[in-house]
């Protein structure tokens, strides 16, 4: 089978996506009898290109590394915006990894549900559509006989959601507790070894996990986004971000980090959630741990998830140091989710559709 995909959000990620699938072609067709092209690429600056019969992607990647535009890569009509190229890219896939707007998640959502809507899977990097739309959502890809897969989301690439979803049947997640924003503990880890909040938040920029404004982090909005998907995912809540109860990492003061560390405690940016007497308690709050605790020991920009389970009481997950690479791995497990599922159902319709509901 030759599985058609399209890229809205031509970034780090989309980029770092196209790399790894170029990487892993042999071994796709091979282990997995996946074929794949690429009918779309869509960035905002840069513009878009669409062809039914597969995209040059080197030659993309080339374009887009020297700055020059898409468009010249383009067969068929003008597309004006985003909604255009779902329409004309021709994907059996499409994976939006364009950039979050942490207050509404649009025009994220808008473009999940006008590719649903074609008739394509979607898989997301992008966390607005899961932190405001999720139930609307998955609702929309079940009618739909689609898959929506978010893996990416939390913690990039390790595997969360298909944790749950495949490997913990019949287990009820409980509560979590985790450090989920590499950026804050990136800032709290150098600040303990001397580092000013400043020194570390531009250190944190240089090596290129902070945005030149950082308020998106460091007030935890980031950290209070993913405390919201995994409660609305895992928990079966419904809440956005801004019904987490947030607190973020600018009152904590060098001298407070480095007191911690020297008490063998340390100080972290923890999310939390759990079900107290049928309500949804969120939070993301700095707290001092003690050297017993798991997420003491999660330095620089590594992250941690530990699940309480009615079935395998505390599981934890930890991720070393994550980037863009990671990222894109959790796209591709999110395509397999969908190869595996759709085999049956493309042997018999010859449309790549879903045996079974993801
Ligand atoms: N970086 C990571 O490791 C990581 C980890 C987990 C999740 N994520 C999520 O993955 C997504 C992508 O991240 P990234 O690091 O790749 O971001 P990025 O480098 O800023 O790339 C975003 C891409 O989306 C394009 N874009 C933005 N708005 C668009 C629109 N309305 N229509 C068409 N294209 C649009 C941008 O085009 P222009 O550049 O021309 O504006 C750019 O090509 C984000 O939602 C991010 O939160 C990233």
């Amino acid at each position: 089978m030759e599985l058609k995909l399209a890229i809205l959000g031509f970034g780090v990620v989309g980029r770092e996506f196209v790399r790894l699938l170029r990487r892993k072609s042999e071994e796709l067709a091979r282990e997995y009898g996946l074929a794949w092209c690429v009918t779309g690429l869509a960035t905002r600056r840069l513009g878009m290109a669409c062809n039914p019969a597969g995209l040059d992607v080197e030659a993309a990647l080339a374009a887009v590394a020297g700055g020059s535009r898409l468009d010249v890569f383009h067969h068929g009509p003008p597309l004006g915006d985003a909604f255009d190229f779902i329409a004309n890219c021709g994907a059996d896939v499409l994976f939006e990894t364009t950039v979050l707007n942490p207050r509404t998640g649009q025009p994220a959502i808008d473009h999940v549900r006008a590719a649903l809507v074609a008739g394509q899977h979607v898989v997301t990097a992008n966390k607005g559509p899961l932190a405001f739309a999720y139930r609307e959502l998955r609702d929309l890809a079940r009618q739909q006989g689609r898959a929506f897969l978010f893996e990416s989301t939390v913690m990039d690439g390790a595997p969360v959601f298909s944790l749950v979803r495949d490997a913990l049947l019949a287990a009820n997640v409980l509560g979590f507790r985790g450090i989920l924003n590499s950026t804050t503990n990136f800032i709290l880890t150098e600040m303990e070894a001397g580092a000013s909040f400043d020194q570390a938040v531009r250190r944190a920029q240089a090596i290129g996990i902070a945005e030149a404004d950082p308020a998106l982090d460091v007030d935890g909005w980031d950290a209070a986004t993913k405390t919201a998907i995994l409660a609305t995912v895992l928990m079966g809540a419904d809440i956005t971000p801004l019904q987490v109860d947030r607190t973020g990492i600018r009152e904590v003061t060098p001298e407070a980090a480095q007191a911690a560390r020297a008490a063998g405690r340390h100080i972290k940016l923890v999310c939390q959630a759990e079900w107290r007497d049928g309500r949804l308690i969120a939070r993301v709050v700095p707290q001092e741990l003690p050297a017993s605790d798991l997420l003491a020991w999660v330095q620089g920009t590594s992250s941690l998830l530990s699940l309480r389970t009615d079935t395998l009481k505390q599981l934890t997950l930890v991720e070393h140091d994550p980037g863009p690479a990671q990222t894109a791995y959790g796209l591709l497990r999110d395509l397999l989710a969908i190869v595996r599922a759709g085999i049956w159902a493309n042997a018999t319709s010859g449309r790549i559709g879903l045996s079974s509901p993801i």
